[in-house]
C-alpha cells in the first residue's frame, strides 16, 4: 500500500528548514505519495523549488485560509484551526484522483514541524480502517494516546480534555485511502471547538471499538510534536547585505 502524507504548510522563517528536515526523513520510507497543500493564494516558487530538488514523490496544491476566519491581530486566542481547509482540499484532491480500488492505500496527516521516526510509515502502512497510535509532546505530556491491548484501544493516557471521544492529535492515526475515498464526509471543521478537530473527524468515520492499535499495543512512541521556535534574527539590520535564503 502507498502512503499518502498530507501536510498543510504556509509561509515563515522556518518554513524551508521544516520542510527540509521533513523531505530527507520522508526520503527513506518507500511507497510513499506526500501531498503537501500550501496555504497560500498560488503556489510559492519556494515550495515548487524545494519539492523540485526533495526526491520524494509529491503533488503540491494550495487554498488560502481566509483572513476572516484567522484569530484576530496580536491575539493568543488558538480557536482557529490551523491547516483544517488545506487538509480538506487534499481529501477532495485524492477523491477527484483516485476511484475506490483503483490503488491500496494509507492517508496520514502528517504537520510540517513534527518528527517522525521512519518506522511509522510501516505501521501505518498496513490499516483495514483507521489505526492509531500514541504522540509524543501531545496534550501536555510525555507522550499522549491510547492504552492497548491486544490490538484494541482500552482506555486513554490523556490529561487535556479527557471527555472528548478521541483524545488524539492529527499525529497519531491514519486512515484506509478507500474510507475517505467513499466517505464525502471524512473532512475538517475548520470552524469547530479548540481540541474536537480529530475527534470530529474520525466521528464520522469509525468507533473507538474499531480503531487499530499500532506501534507494539501503542507503548512505543515514533512521531513527537515538537514545535520550531520562531528564529531570531534580530541582527539582519546591522549588516549591509544578506545571503541568499530564497533559494
Ligand atoms: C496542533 C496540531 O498538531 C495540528 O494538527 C492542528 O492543526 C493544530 O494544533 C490546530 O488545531 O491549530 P500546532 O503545532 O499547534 O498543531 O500547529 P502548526 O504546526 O503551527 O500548524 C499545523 C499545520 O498547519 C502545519 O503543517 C502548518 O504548517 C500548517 N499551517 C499553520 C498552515 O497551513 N497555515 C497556518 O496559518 C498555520
Ligand atoms: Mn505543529
Amino acid at each position: 500500500p502507498t502512503v499518502f502524507m498530507i501536510t498543510p504548510t504556509y509561509a515563515r522563517l522556518a518554513q524551508k528548514a521544516d520542510l527540509t528536515r521533513l523531505c530527507q526523513t520522508l526520503m527513506h520510507v518507500r511507497n510513499l505519495h506526500w501531498i503537501i497543500v500550501e496555504d497560500s493564494d498560488s503556489k510559492t516558487p519556494l515550495v515548487t523549488r524545494f519539492l523540485k530538488r526533495c526526491r520524494v514523490k509529491s503533488s503540491q496544491l494550495n487554498h488560502t485560509t481566509p483572513a476572516k476566519s484567522l484569530p484576530p491581530k496580536g491575539s493568543h486566542n488558538r480557536t482557529k484551526n490551523r491547516g483544517a481547509r488545506q487538509r480538506n482540499v487534499a481529501l477532495d484532491w485524492l477523491r477527484e484522483t483516485y476511484k475506490p480500488g483503483d490503488v491500496t492505500g494509507v492517508v496520514y496527516f502528517g504537520d510540517d514541524d513534527n518528527t517522525y521516526d521512519i518506522q511509522l510509515f510501516e505501521e501505518m502502512r498496513y490499516t483495514n480502517k483507521v489505526s492509531i497510535w500514541p504522540v509524543g509532546f501531545a496534550g501536555g505530556l510525555k507522550a499522549e494516546g491510547p492504552i492497548c491491548e491486544n490490538g484494541k484501544v482500552i482506555s486513554w493516557h490523556v490529561a487535556w480534555s479527557p471527555g472528548r471521544k478521541f483524545p488524539i492529535d492529527m499525529a497519531g492515526f491514519a486512515v484506509n485511502l478507500d474510507i475517505i475515498l467513499t466517505n464525502n464526509n471524512a473532512r475538517f471543521d475548520p470552524f469547530g471547538e479548540v481540541g474536537y478537530l480529530e475527534p470530529e473527524f474520525l466521528s464520522n468515520l469509525t468507533t473507538v471499538e474499531e480503531l487499530e492499535a499500532k506501534a507494539d499495543n501503542c507503548t512505543k512512541v515514533y512521531v513527537w510534536h515538537t514545535q520550531t521556535r520562531k528564529p531570531r534574527v534580530h541582527n539582519e539590520g546591522k549588516v549591509p547585505t544578506s545571503i541568499e535564503t530564497k533559494k
